[in-house]
């Protein structure tokens, strides 16, 4: 039966079965912010019954340290005549706190709406506790952080390996391909043949330090980070003929897992510029500004529409923010056709960490 058919008495204990069949904790408050309604699905949320709730202040359900803003939040919320707002990580953002009766507290989303009424304005509050999805994110986190230390260290090790034992090797046979060019006693085919494998011996070493570089430069383990980005910077604009300015505190030094998440970052936004950007000059700026460390690679060149949907098959920018984000850190892409890029990422590391 259609609900405008019914009488109030019926509407009403309709909307109490509805809403305690409801999966998500439904409050209401008066304007004194007084508990009026209370679902049974807030009572396994808070523990507490709603015979104990009912004409009590919301503030019981919320822990100490958010007491005191709350009612400004409501009324600047009351002011704006908005009808509905959602807060929490599903909504603004900020992570709301609720208090149970074990004195226990839990991360929260909410919505909250608002209606007036014969007795004044009345909110209601759909909240859920969302501890389970934060902690599934906390250990996905975790296990993201392992992982990339886990494949940083595998690359290292491979890429000494190729630099200690392949490209030495290769040394020692161009040393005897020296030799054996200078005791041919003149014999011309022979000879050739020599100078042939001397070229190649060349480029095979250039290409093993040039991959062993570039799957983990054993700089960045062995010099730091400074050095580590001079390089990249040098052999961006070497192998790009695009010019690169370097901005970096000399003195910076940090541990890992910062190092390497700049260093990746930096190298990242270069390969975009070489990619992409078809720039005049690159300019990258590592400081420290405050408890942050703040990179910027910037461009000169094509620019694109950064609130563009994604290309499938771009991984780049995602892997970058995802690295910021690992460290609890912000990334920033500011660019627009024709004007440029900016890559910024902002990585809380206190000064109190070792660095
Ligand atoms: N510096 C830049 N200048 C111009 N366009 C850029 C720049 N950086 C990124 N873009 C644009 O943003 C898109 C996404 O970049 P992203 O690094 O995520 O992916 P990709 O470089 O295309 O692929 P990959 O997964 O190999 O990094 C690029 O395809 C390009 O269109
Ligand atoms: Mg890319």
């Amino acid at each position: 039966m259609p609900f405008s058919l019914l009488n109030d008495a019926e509407a009403a204990s309709s909307l109490a079965a509805l809403l305690d069949s409801a999966m998500d904790a439904i409050i209401s408050i008066d304007e004194a912010e007084h508990i009026v309604m209370y679902n049974r699905a807030a009572e396994q949320t808070f523990g507490w019954s709603a015979a104990q709730v009912m004409g009590q202040p919301l503030s019981m359900l919320m822990p100490e340290r958010f007491r005191r803003g709350h009612g400004d939040h409501v009324r600047r919320f009351a002011a704006t005549g908005v009808t509905t707002r959602r807060k929490g990580q599903g909504g603004d953002g900020v992570t709301l706190w609720g208090l149970r009766a074990d004195g226990s507290e839990f991360p929260m989303d909410a919505s909250i709406s608002q209606i007036a009424t014969g007795h004044g304005k009345v909110f209601s509050v759909i909240l859920r506790d969302v501890t389970e999805r934060v902690r599934a994110r906390q250990d996905l986190a975790r296990f993201a952080t392992e992982a990339a230390a886990v494949r940083e260290q595998e690359k290292s090790r491979v890429a000494r390996e190729l630099h200690d034992e392949l490209a030495q090797s290769l040394t020692a046979l161009k040393m005897d391909a020296i030799w054996l060019r200078d005791h041919l006693g003149g014999h011309p085919a022979a000879t050739d043949k020599a100078l042939g494998m001397l070229r190649m011996l060349d480029t095979s070493i250039a290409s093993v330090r040039r991959i062993a570089a570039d799957l983990r430069p054993l700089i960045l383990d062995d010099l730091g980070l400074v050095p580590a980005i001079e390089w990249l910077a040098q052999t961006f604009s070497q192998r790009h003929g695009v010019a690169c300015e370097l901005d970096i505190d000399e003195s910076l030094e940090l541990q890992e897992p910062y190092a390497t998440a700049v260093f990746r970052i930096v190298q990242e936004s270069l390969v975009n510029v070489a990619k992409h950007a078809q720039a005049r000059t690159a300019r990258v700026r590592v400081a420290r500004e405050g408890g942050e460390i703040v990179l910027e690679v910037r461009d000169d060149g094509a620019g694109f529409d950064a609130a563009a949907a994604r290309k499938p098959q771009s991984l780049g920018l995602i892997g970058l923010r995802e690295r910021a984000q690992l460290l609890e850190g912000t990334v920033r892409i500011d660019s627009a056709p024709g004007q440029g890029t900016c890559v910024q990422a902002r990585i809380p590391a206190p000064e109190g960490t070792p660095t």
